[in-house]
């Protein structure tokens, strides 16, 4: 993440809860491999928050992240209309965890370009719009 990105989107207090939510998502992770336990909050423009962890697999590239997980879970909750307003993702492991490029093209159907997004990094946390850090999806339209 470059310095530049970072938290130059003001932090409004709903995002520091959406981070504590996916904090608390975290403690159900299943990371018996890496030991790395993410937790992630979707706020749906509805205002629902959908919350998902890491489910790890012994054959390793069957892992599904925390966004995914959310994800998945919330298009199955509340349906393929929905739309992510706001996104937190948090980990118990004191690192980094800026989510992975492959969820951010998973991420990239539901979200609002706007939609702002709330991490662990190495300063702390940061907030970044998700057009920032997703400038060009493989979209279908693109073609
Ligand atoms: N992980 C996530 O949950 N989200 C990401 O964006 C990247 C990585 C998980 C997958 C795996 O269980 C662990 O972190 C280590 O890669």
């Amino acid at each position: 993440m470059k310095e530049e990105m970072e938290n130059k989107i003001p932090t409004d207090p709903g995002l520091a809860t959406l981070f504590e939510q996916a904090r608390q998502a975290a403690l159900n992770s299943y990371a018996p491999y890496s030991h790395f336990r993410v937790g992630a909050a979707l706020r749906l423009t509805s205002g629902e928050v959908v919350c998902g962890t890491n489910v790890e697999n012994a054959s390793y590239g069957l892992t599904l992240c925390a966004e995914r997980s959310a994800l998945v879970r919330a298009v199955s909750q509340f349906g393929p209309e929905i739309r992510i307003e706001a996104a937190a993702i948090a980990n118990l492991n004191n690192a980094p965890s800026p989510p992975c490029g492959a969820c951010r093209q998973v991420l990239a159907e539901f979200i609002l370009p706007d939609a702002q997004i709330i991490f662990a990094s190495s300063t702390g946390v940061s907030t970044v719009t998700f057009s920032d850090i997703m400038p060009l999806a493989f979209d279908m339209k693109l073609k």
